[in-house]
């Protein structure tokens, strides 16, 4: 049985951040060392309440750690544009409730620096929102570079039209200063963009389905999914987009994606922020495609 994977997620939950956090409560190959919040899909004290609630439903006795109230350069996105998504309170239509836990007193960036100094070359950070706290832990900590196994992060579109403008994806159009950041810094960097997340798609049935065999957690993801479900209907398609639960399983699993090595780089202004070209800039690994029907039968099944 091979070691579980030392991981850190960075998330703006968010209805498929809070997917990807259950998912990853219930993988053993997952050994999840805490999480770390970022504005995005709701402000980031939103983010942290969220991100505590998800690990009381699932019995999480990791850290929580609040990042970023918003991005490295540009001004945040007014959050009723997000709203229109996930809901105003993150989570859909199902209402806020104060958490049992609460977070830790070191910030998003030094909880990442001094995980990675403690587990040198083992964490891997999964980035499912802007990747703000990752370009910040870089500037703050020197190691960090050199102490961090991998970063896998969900954002871009390569070869595909981004969801936000027809170039660019929601996370990189929030802070792609931050994502050039990271490209330039060396560290291994895989991206999970909508050129696979979008194949990966979870509807109503499959949620319902879920509910059924896990009551509590399916429960809580079919309610709290129900009106993100229907922005993707009412584009003609049949379910959601696992964006983040992909990134999650792209971190053990990387055998269900094709995966080619290439420069890539992220246009900072104009038309066409935010976008995510591939040809040139730093080397990172890029998701060209995916094994769909596996993946969701791996995120579905996982809940028993
Ligand atoms: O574009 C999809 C990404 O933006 C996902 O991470 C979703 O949660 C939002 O943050
Ligand atoms: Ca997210």
């Amino acid at each position: 049985m091979p070691k579980p994977t030392k991981m850190i997620i960075d998330t703006d939950p968010g209805v498929d951040d809070a997917m990807a956090i259950l998912y990853a409560a219930h993988d053993t190959s997952i050994e999840l060392l805490g999480l770390t919040t970022v504005f995005g899909n709701v402000p980031v004290e939103k983010a942290t309440r969220n991100a505590l609630r998800l690990c009381d439903l699932a019995d999480l006795e990791i850290p929580v750690a609040e990042g970023a109230a918003k991005p490295s350069v540009f001004a945040p996105l007014d959050p009723a544009e997000a709203a229109r998504i996930h809901g105003a309170e993150g989570f859909g239509p199902v209402p806020p409730e104060t958490p049992q836990r609460t977070p830790t007193e070191e910030d998003a960036a030094d909880f990442m620096a001094s995980m990675a100094r403690r587990y040198p070359g083992e964490v891997t950070l999964c980035a499912i929102g802007p990747i703000t706290n990752v370009a910040e832990a870089l500037r703050r900590h020197a190691d960090f570079v050199d102490n961090i196994a991998k970063i896998i992060f969900m954002g871009g579109a390569a070869y595909v039209p981004g969801n936000v403008t027809p170039y660019a994806e929601a996370n990189t159009y929030q802070d792609p200063h931050a994502l050039a950041e990271v490209l330039a810094s060396g560290v291994p960097t895989l991206m999970v963009g909508l050129d696979v997340t979008m194949q990966t798609t979870g509807s109503r049935d499959d949620f319902a389905e879920l509910a059924r065999r896990h009551p509590d957690h399916g429960g809580f993801l079919e309610r709290a999914s129900d009106a993100y479900i229907g922005i993707y209907e009412a584009r003609g398609l049949t379910g959601c987009g696992l964006h983040d639960p992909a990134a999650v399983i792209a971190c053990v699993k990387p055998d269900l994606f094709e995966i080619t090595q290439e420069p890539l780089s992220v246009v900072l202004d104009g038309e066409q922020v935010g976008r995510t070209l591939p040809g040139h800039g730093s080397e990172a690994q890029i998701c060209r495609g995916v094994d769909a029907p596996k993946l969701k039968k791996r995120f579905f099944s996982m809940f028993g």
